[in-house]
């Protein structure tokens, strides 16, 4: 932990570049999940209370550096200023906080209009770093989900200015510190969601990292198949049985138990409430040609909770069947309440993050109880990767 935080800066009257990430759920004009926006309300607050002005940095979908009035982050704004309990100004354009109008000048809480509007943002360009470090005197990154991305807000000007975290970055940094660099072990995961092909190095980190692996959801289908069942229509990935195989391998190699789907719920149409029976899956099962296999069944579910009891620390992410089409988010709910009362009994520590996992354990009602629940997408699952993000090695990290 090579970063600062904000209780090494000094702020006071001095204007902060703040990366947040408040690229939130829209429907209809309107927020429907401010999760994002709640967590980065501490660090706001925070600069305001020991004098700072924040200038907070987003973006807001992916624009491509264009202007595109739907990606403005006006929808955002009322979600911002009720969390925030104050008026924020939106400032349309760069030139307008550079020419300074009178509203931009006073305002509490400054927020620059989408940065990916600006081609120079994910190009990491030196020179719209620049333009954005004269903003401000010191850059505090509090987007640990978008610290996946080496673009000029998240790492360029950190090279710029006096930097430091914010604290839902370092939030999110202890949590995954403490449950994947350092865990108290033994340490387990699981891993569910479709496919294996946009998993593998994060299955081969993890393997080689763990003492219990928990796959579940499409891509366990690939691991039964890559062992010789034949599993009808169900989603499998057949390119990638040798890739499943060099997986287990290196698990075997590595002393890291993986734990597969001892049965099923089978249905023959992809939808809910669809007619259903629980199967044995193993090395021999053979299932007919239009059957699929949507969730794992209770024998698996009582297989994974007895190897969740052996554990001190848990790491999920992703879906073990096709929650989003009841009943087969059956084995999902069962697992994730499994380890939510572990949790709550203070014998796990559980942190969960990426993609799915959020709404799935939401949906399970498990989401409270996790000991960490992560805000990141796409930069959760570059970490369990074990990559470097940029935007974290850029605060010193
Ligand atoms: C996310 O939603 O995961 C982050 O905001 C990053 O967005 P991106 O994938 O468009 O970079």
């Amino acid at each position: 932990m090579g970063w600062k935080t904000l209780d090494d800066m000094d702020l006071h009257g001095k204007r902060v570049l703040v990366r947040v990430d408040i690229n939130v759920p829209v429907e209809k004009g309107r927020v429907t999940d401010d999760t994002r926006i709640q967590r980065i309300v501490p660090t706001v607050q925070d600069i305001l209370a020991k004098g700072g002005r924040p200038v907070l940095l987003a973006h807001f979908g992916r624009p491509k550096g264009k202007r595109v009035q739907d990606l403005s982050l006006l929808v955002v704004k009322p979600a911002l200023e009720a969390a925030l309990n104050r008026k924020v100004v939106l400032a349309e354009t760069l030139e307008a906080v550079e020419t300074g109008t009178e509203e931009i000048t006073k305002a509490d809480v400054l927020l620059l209009e989408n940065i990916r509007f600006y081609p120079g943002e994910e190009k990491n360009d030196p020179g719209f770093a620049q333009r954005l470090a004269a903003l401000g005197d010191v850059y505090c990154n509090d987007a640990f989900s978008a610290a996946h991305r080496a673009h000029a807000s998240t790492e360029a000007l950190a090279r710029l200015l006096p930097c430091c975290a914010g604290r839902l970055m370092q939030a999110e940094l202890s949590a995954l510190e403490a449950a994947l660099s350092k865990p108290e072990r033994p340490v387990g995961a699981v891993v569910g969601g479709a496919k294996v092909s946009t998993k593998i190095e994060l299955l081969e980190n993890l393997v080689n990292r763990l003492d219990l692996l928990v796959i579940g959801g499409g891509m366990a289908n690939t691991f039964l198949g890559a062992m010789g069942a034949d599993l009808g229509s169900s989603l499998s990935e057949p390119d990638f049985f040798e890739t499943a195989k060099d997986i287990m391998l290196q698990a075997d190699k590595a002393g890291c138990r993986v734990l597969l789907p001892v049965d099923g719920l089978v249905a023959r149409e992809f939808k809910a409430a669809a007619p259903h029976e629980v199967v044995e899956l193993g090395p021999d099962t053979t299932l007919a040609a239009d059957q699929m296999v949507l969730d794992a069944g209770p024998a698996t579910v009582a297989l994974v909770e007895a190897a969740f009891a052996g554990l001190k620390t848990l790491i999920w992410n992703g879906p073990m069947g096709a929650f989003e089409i009841p009943p087969f988010d059956t084995a999902t709910v069962a697992a994730a309440q499994a380890a939510a009362q572990m949790t709550r009994d203070g014998a796990l520590i559980s942190v969960a993050g990426g993609g799915d996992t959020v709404s799935a354990l939401n949906q399970a009602g498990a989401a409270e109880d996790f000991t960490y629940i992560s805000t990141a997408g796409g930069a959760f699952l570059e970490w369990m990767e074990g990559k470097t993000l940029p935007g974290v090695a850029a605060l010193g990290g």
